[in-house]
């Protein structure tokens, strides 16, 4: 694997600088951060029971457009139950608090990416153990986003290529954040972090490598469904569910992203119809067209943006 390098500094929620721009994310600067967080004892609680997460995600367990796929008392308990299986240190918690003030897109993003693989986990993941060891892979997903100013975050219009390479660097920073506050870079959410704007064809970033990994890519779909449901600032409207099931299927089609993941999100889509494992059948024709009006909305574009 290449070693990754730091273009960027990346510093905690206080401001101190944990690692310089220009670092070489080698073997001696894990081991360096490693050494600086073991002195550390944050408290972990579970994400569920922080500040108004709870709160917030039944809100938007019950609003379009996740009213349909998080509906049914036993889905949405099973969901919640898995989600309440998952705890973190409390400076992680405070910088999803912190997203929820300054950048509510991304707070809610992170949440719902994490209820949406608790969802696919629930459906693709049958050892009790494993399903509970996967969900541990999405609530930190975008937490280098922290790193990104707000003026890139929220800008209304195309990003420079300047505002493209601070938007990708949060991968890097995601990593090494998560892997200083869960205290192990080796750790599922830790890689998660760095690879989820990686693809299967090895055309994603940071490394460009072909990625297989089951845990990795139910957090990859969700990741891009949920960032094409949303209401963006550099588009009008967001996607309709059946033009950003479209989407996944044609990088699908493409195999850029796991063909049985993106089947068992539409299928999880259809209102009451839950026909038996078996028995599933996904027709791979046009499900919809992207919105009227969006002037910034290709898919490339939106891929770059969650
Ligand atoms: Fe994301
Ligand atoms: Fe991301």
């Amino acid at each position: 694997m290449k070693t990754l390098g730091l273009q960027f500094p990346v510093q905690t929620l206080d401001g101190q600088i944990l690692l310089p721009s220009g670092t070489l994310l080698d073997a001696d600067a894990i081991g360096g951060l490693m050494e600086q967080s073991r002195s550390e004892n944050w408290p972990r609680l579970p994400v569920l029971e922080y500040s108004t997460i709870r709160k917030d995600i039944l809100y938007f367990f019950t609003h379009p457009p996740y009213e349909i796929i998080f509906s049914g008392e036993k889905r949405v308990n099973d969901v919640l139950g898995l989600m309440q299986e998952v705890s973190l240190p409390l400076p992680l918690l405070e910088i999803l608090e912190r997203f929820r003030e300054a950048d509510f897109y991304t707070y809610r993003h992170m949440l719902l990416v994490f209820a949406l693989s608790a969802l696919l986990a629930r459906e693709m993941v049958e050892d009790p153990e494993e399903r509970r060891h996967s969900l541990r892979a999405s609530p930190t997903h975008d937490v280098g986003k922290i790193g990104v100013p707000l003026e890139v975050l929220r800008k209304p219009t195309t990003l420079t290529p300047s505002d493209r390479q601070i938007l990708r660097h949060h991968v890097i920073s995601g990593f090494v954040l998560a892997g200083y506050y869960l205290q192990d870079f080796t750790l599922l959410p830790v890689c998660v972090a760095r690879d989820h704007h990686e693809r299967r064809d090895g055309s994603g970033y940071p490394l460009g490598e072909a990625i297989d990994d089951l845990f990795l890519e139910m957090v990859i779909v969700a990741d891009i469904y949920d960032a094409l449901l949303s209401p963006r600032p550099y588009r009008p409207n967001a996607y309709e569910k059946r033009s950003a099931l479209e989407v996944l299927t044609t990088m699908a089609e493409k195999g850029k992203v796991r063909w049985d993941v993106v089947e068992t999100l539409i299928i999880l889509n259809r209102r009451r119809k839950h026909p038996p494992d078996g028995e599933r059948r996904v027709s791979r024709e046009r499900r919809g067209a992207e919105p009227a009006g969006n002037s910034y909305s290709l898919p490339s574009r939106d891929e770059e943006r969650h």
